[in-house]
């Protein structure tokens, strides 16, 4: 596969052909990657149909505050994070406390394609070929107690390499939340990578959530804790700006942001004259997670 040596093969095939590829090649396709990632699965039932982001695209327009507030900060300056090795502490209501080494959850869990797509709150919007696994299968390996209700999220403090955190833009460290069945819904995941390659720096390397119907500020990145709770945890925006960003954060084109519309989002990559797009509820995963919020206001519980 000298042919390769510069160029991912999904940088010049198109996706269809990418994706046959990735299943034809099964554990092969993951082994370039394997090292970071182990093996892969191939395309999922969860994916949607639609033509991925440029792997530059997705990785030089990013918000990660930690490196800084401009959407190019975070290539700019996260190759200085380290996360070799990583662990995410896991507690709260569980029965398996403790300190989980990154590369030995890998071994326990199992790696997919999701191609979700991604809309932030400030209305752009993306497609994300991820590589990642179900959030239930790291819950599973901690034993989720009866009592527990939320999942509670934590990235890394660390200011020497995270510069934005010697600035008082957010409250650190960055906390995320989820209710536990939206938690435990397959849709939610624990991604690793993004097309073959381990998860770029500025995209929350080595582990972030993403959770695909809701705004992208609660797929919080480089997480380092998590925690079983019966209280709906803080959450870093909601914090900062509580009228304007709720708990739930599910993407609603008929909820505006007091500032904004969220009815319309631009997709990112399709140049200068790309074309605004109708924003869908629970950001086109309707059919998926209406159910989850059956009888809430939705208003009240943006
Ligand atoms: N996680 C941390 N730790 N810090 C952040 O600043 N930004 C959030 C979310 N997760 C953020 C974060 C926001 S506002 C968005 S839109 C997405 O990450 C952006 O993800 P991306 O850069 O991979 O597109």
């Amino acid at each position: 596969m000298a042919y390769m040596s510069k160029l991912k093969y999904s940088d010049v095939t198109p996706r269809a052909a990418y994706m046959n590829r990735r299943q034809l090649m099964g554990g092969a396709a993951g082994l370039a990657a394997g090292l970071a990632l182990g093996p892969v699965l191939g395309a999922s039932k969860y994916s949607v149909d639609l033509e991925p982001n440029t792997l530059e695209d997705i990785s030089s327009y990013n918000n990660f505050y930690e490196f800084g507030t401009g959407k190019t900060d975070p290539v700019k300056y996260a190759s200085q994070l380290t996360i070799d090795p990583w662990s995410v502490e896991i507690g709260g209501m569980v029965d398996r406390p403790g300190t989980y080494g990154l590369e030995d959850i890998l071994k326990k869990v199992t790696l997919e394609e999701r191609i979700y797509r991604f809309r932030c709150v400030e209305t752009w919007s993306m497609v994300v070929p991820w590589v990642g696994f179900e959030l239930n299968q790291l819950l599973d390996l901690a034993g989720v107690q009866g009592s527990a209700k939320y999942v509670a999220f934590e990235t890394l403090f660390r200011p020497e390499e995270m510069p934005g955190q010697k600035t008082v833009s957010l409250e650190w460290p960055y906390r995320e939340g989820l209710r536990l069945d939206e938690a435990l819904h397959p849709l939610t995941i624990m991604a690793t990578g993004i097309y073959d390659e381990p998860m770029p720096k500025q995209n929350g390397a080595p582990l972030r959530l993403v959770v695909p119907w809701k705004y992208g500020y609660k797929s919080i990145k480089s997480i380092v804790r998590v925690t079983l709770t019966d209280k709906e945890p803080q959450t870093t925006w909601n914090m900062l700006q509580p009228n304007e960003y709720g708990f739930y954060s599910n993407v609603n084109p008929e909820v505006s942001h007091p500032r904004w519309s969220q009815a319309y989002e631009k997709p990112i990559g399709g140049g200068l004259f790309a074309k605004r797009q109708e924003t869908l509820k629970f950001n086109g995963y309707q059919e998926e997670v209406a159910s989850l919020y059956d009888g809430m206001d939705l208003v009240v519980n943006h």
